[in-house]
Parts: structure tokens; sequence; C-alpha cells
């Protein structure tokens, strides 16, 4: 559950700021983000690994607003990045290339390039064609490529089954055998240096005991390597440290630490992980008004004002947003079951289902934990423009994104209608 704002006051506050405040200044749909949730986040997720030698590297996909970032870049982490666009949003946040991996199945050489020259930590490559490439563009630049190589360990964890991604039939890392070989070509290479051995088995993890058996495994490789003669800076365990939506437990942090200390004191290994969710998803509330409701033979229909194109998870993942009524603005609820559902032309326009809730036309909704995967996997679909985004701060509240305008849509076509 957010820890931001508590869902049974009548008249619901992030810290401190009034919800409808937020929504009569800036209109609805709105995401909102609570610095202090974020600081807050950011601050149990490092103190966890106590005296380890860790550094966090924000996964940006999660959330890549400049705001975000910067409070992040502020606090101190590295970043993970998948792409060249990911890098550039980074720096322009005050991001830290040297604290940067570089993640990702399909990094063109572009992108390859901008990273030597932008000096990021480590490349992580996932196939002898990506690090063929690597070598060649360090050649070109006459710059020594970091190279990290990520392994698919083949451990299957527990998650929905589009964000798995540490078992063989994925398209992610190589194999064991495979990792050693590249280690050492790259350790040979006048163009590179052999820096890290990575992984990431998936996202919306609750259980740390395949993490720490990956952990284990990839430690092996770099024992197997250390007796070949290559040397590793670091092992980067990856993220998908999960959190509550509805009832789930939160990802064992400390159970974690304490599992993987016990095989990484002493080595003189640097650990990188790359949370996003855990770090981003808790701050941020979506905040929709309900257009209208609605009833039909079988269901009570709550039309809101947000749709699928900008909470993807509950379609794409059948996933589960707490809903609350954040502002009722009228005696004549109707109780529930209630199905709350976008304007959108699909039945998969559904946010949530069967919610047991008090809800009038009118109304301001708040949905939870729609810091991370709601703003960056938002779209145009019906031509919507995307959602404002808010961040709070103390007792102010400050746009950190404008809401799009239907001219932010057609500036890209315009230019080119006969
Ligand atoms: N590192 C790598 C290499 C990743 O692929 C990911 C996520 C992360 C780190 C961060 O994982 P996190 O700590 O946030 O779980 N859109 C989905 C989640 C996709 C995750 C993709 N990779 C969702 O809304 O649940």
């Amino acid at each position: 559950m957010s820890l931001m704002h508590d869902p049974n006051s009548v008249d619901p506050t992030i810290e401190g700021v009034r919800l409808r405040d937020i929504a009569d200044r800036f209109g609805t749909p709105t995401l909102v983000y609570s610095r202090s949730e974020i600081d807050a986040r950011v601050t149990r997720f490092v103190r966890a690994f106590g005296e380890l030698d860790h550094l966090p590297c924000y996964a940006v996909k999660a959330n890549n607003n400049l705001s975000i970032l910067s409070l992040m870049a502020k606090r101190g982490t590295g970043f993970d990045v998948v792409s060249g666009n990911e890098l550039e949003r980074v720096l322009r946040a005050g991001g830290d290339a040297s604290k940067v991996v570089f993640s990702g199945v399909g990094k063109l050489a572009e992108e390859i390039d901008f990273a030597l020259f932008a000096g990021v930590l480590s490349i992580n490559v996932e196939s002898s064609d990506e690090c063929e490439l690597a070598l060649e563009r360090a050649a070109l630049a006459g710059i020594k490529a970091p190279l990290s190589v990520r392994v698919n360990p083949d451990i299957r964890v527990s998650t929905h089954p589009y964000i798995a991604t540490g078992d063989k039939t994925t398209k992610f890392g190589v194999s064991a055998e495979k990792a050693l070989s590249l280690l050492s070509r790259a350790d040979a290479s006048p163009h590179a240096r052999a820096v890290g051995i990575a992984c990431h088995l998936g996202s919306q993890m609750t259980d740390a005991e395949p993490l720490v058996r990956a952990c284990s495994l990839l430690l092996n490789l770099v024992d197997e390597l250390q007796a070949r003669g290559v040397a590793l800076e670091l092992i980067d365990l990856g993220g998908g440290f999960g959190i509550c939506y509805e009832n789930e437990p939160e990802f064992g942090l400390d159970e974690y630490v304490r599992a993987i200390s016990g095989h990484l004191t002493g080595r003189g290994l640097k650990l990188v992980t790359e949370p996003g969710r855990y770090l981003i998803a808790n701050a941020g509330t979506l905040l929709t008004r309900v257009i209208r409701t609605k009833t039909s033979d079988a269901q009570r229909f709550a039309i809101v004002d947000a749709a699928m194109n900008d909470l993807m998870r509950p379609s794409l993942y059948q996933a589960w947003h707490r809903v609350s009524n954040a502002c009722p603005s009228s005696d004549e609820a109707s109780d529930g079951p209630w199905e709350i559902v976008g304007p959108i032309c699909e039945t998969a326009d559904t946010l949530a289902s069967g919610r047991e809730l008090a809800i009038a036309k009118g109304d301001l909704l708040s949905i939870d934990a729609c810091g991370a995967y709601v703003s960056v996997l938002s779209s145009n679909y019906n031509a919507r423009n995307r959602v404002a985004e808010v961040l709070v701060d103390a007792d102010s509240m400050r746009l950190v994104r404008r809401r799009e305008c239907l001219n932010d849509q057609l500036a890209l076509e315009t230019p080119f209608l006969e």
C-alpha cells in the first residue's frame, strides 16, 4: 500500500497538500509524485545494504521524468539505462555517467559510441554479436570499453510471465559458458576492460531465494575467470525488488542482503543493483475524475477520465492498483462493486474491477502505486494527450511535466500534410 496518504481519510493529502487542490490546480488525469516518499524509499534501500560496497543504479525505465532523475542523482544513485535516449536524460538531469550501467539486448552502434564517450561504468553485453560490436566501436573511438556480460542463469521466478527474464527461454543474457568466453575475449582485447558480470531475473519478485542462487552462480563464474587470470571489479545482480500493490509481501531486502553478504564479503567486488519499481512505485498516485456512472444489467461502471493509455498495467499484466475515493463530491454516491473504466474503445480499458467503493459522478479517485511503469508506458491511443505530472515537495506542488496538448501531437505530422 502507498505510504503517502491515508486512503480512508475524508480529505486525503500528499505531504500535507490536499489531492483535491492538486486536481483543481492541474486538472485530471494527473500523476502526482511525493518527494518525501522517494527520499524515504531511497534511504531504506541504501541502508539495507549496510557496509557492502554497493552502487544502486536506479532503473530509468521505471520512470524517466527529468525531475525524478535529478532527485535520484542528488541522492547519489547511479543509473541503469537501456537506450541512448535514457542515457541522455540521465546526463541532462545531472546524473554522473561514471555511475551508469547500460543494459539491453539491442544496443545500436551509435548508442555504444555515446556510452563510450560519456564514460559509463559498464556496458552490459548480452550476445557475442554485441560484444564484437562494442570492441569494434571502442577500437574506432580509441576508448577501452568497460564490458560486463549479462548471464542468463536459467532461474525461474514467480512473477507475471511477461516480466520474468531469467530463464533460458527468454531473449536475455548468455549462458554461463558463453559468459566465460566473452569476458576472456574482452579481457584479452586491447579495446576493452572486462569489468563485471551481471544478471536480472525479473520484475516484481517477492522472494529473495532465486536472486541469492543467482548470486552464488555468478560468483562461481567470477572464481573461474580469476583462475584464468581475468579479475572482475563488479557483480551486478539487477533489479526486480517487488512492492506491495494489494496484499503481497514486499521483497525481503534484509533477508536478501544477509544472504548475499555471506557470499560477497572479502571478495573486493563492487555490488551493483538496478532497482526501479522499489524506489519509485509507491511515490506516485494517479488522480482521475469520474465523468459519469452507468449501470448495465450485469455491471456498474464508473467511467473516469484516465484510461488504459495512461495506466497500461491492468490491461497488460492484469495488475491490481488500489483505488480510493479521494474526494466524494455528493451524498448521492452508490455502493459498488464498480468497474472503473476509461473512455477508450476497448473492453481492456478497465483500470480496476469489482471495487467496493461509494462513487458518484464528479468524484475524484486516486489510484495508488503509479510511480513506476505508468508514465513511461503511456501512449496517445485514441489521440489522447499524455497526463500532467506534479511533484509535491513538503507543502509545495510543482509541475514537472506539462499536460500534452493536441498541438504537441500534431506537430510531428502537420509539416507533411498535403
Ligand atoms: N534491470 C533490468 C535489466 C531490467 O530489465 C529491469 C526491468 C530492471 C532492472 C528494473 O526492474 P524493477 O526493479 O523495476 O522491477 N512494465 C513492467 C515491468 C517491466 C520491467 C522490465 N525490466 C510492469 O509494469 O510491471
